[in-house]
């Protein structure tokens, strides 16, 4: 990833792909006074996502990622993030998969926020399955991207107990404020370890 130099900041890009809270989140985050991170591009694989309205607010350059033809764009969006020296890619809730080769290509370097106490869990619909499988705990995690779907190295993660009464929609809130905490402490964790 690299070290920071003196007052360099560290330039980031966010892939999203609806809402766009932790997105928002992030641009908080980067605002503070004493941030290091400048938050570059927001890449999108929807023009339509509702997420985008926050980089548009904030003045922050939209990339339209088009699955239609992923490769082709895959190529385009790596070449724009590496000419502008996009040195960490924070996925949150970008809802696609990405290629073997581009994850080659940003080795270490990308980073995905899901809605779970990983490796439990992976994939859609968390909270259904973790109240139906009556769970005590659950939480968010924050981890490396690799070529397996929510299966990269952890980097952070947070629990939560699960309250009698609580329903998937009542999780969904409650570890989605959750993660809007845990993502910068990771983002702050990188670095530390740099
Ligand atoms: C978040 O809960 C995030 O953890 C999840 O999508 C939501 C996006 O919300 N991501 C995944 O499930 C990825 N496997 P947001 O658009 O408001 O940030």
């Amino acid at each position: 990833m690299g070290k920071l130099i003196g007052n360099k900041k560290l330039n980031i890009a966010v892939f999203i792909s609806g809402r766009g809270s932790n997105l928002n989140n992030l641009i908080k985050f980067s605002k503070k006074k004493k941030s290091f991170i400048n938050l570059i591009f927001v890449v999108s694989s929807s023009k339509a996502a509702r997420g985008l309205v926050y980089a548009k607010k904030n003045n922050i350059k939209i990339i339209i990622f088009n699955y239609k033809k992923k490769l082709t764009s895959e190529r385009n969006v790596l070449k724009i993030l590496n000419s502008n020296k996009i040195k960490l890619i924070c996925l949150a809730g970008f809802m696609k998969i990405l290629s073997i080769k581009f994850i080659r290509n940003f080795k270490g370097k990308i980073i995905n926020i899901h809605p779970s106490l990983l490796p439990r869990y992976k994939g859609l619909n968390t909270h259904e399955r973790v109240i139906k499988n009556n769970e005590k705990f659950t939480g968010c995690t924050v981890h490396f991207v690799n070529k397996n779907l929510d299966s990269g190295k952890i980097i952070i993660q947070k629990k939560i107990k699960i309250k009698k009464g609580d329903t998937a929609s009542i999780l969904s809130k409650k570890v989605l404020t959750l993660e809007h905490q845990l993502y910068p402490k990771a983002i702050k964790k990188l670095f530390a370890s740099l």
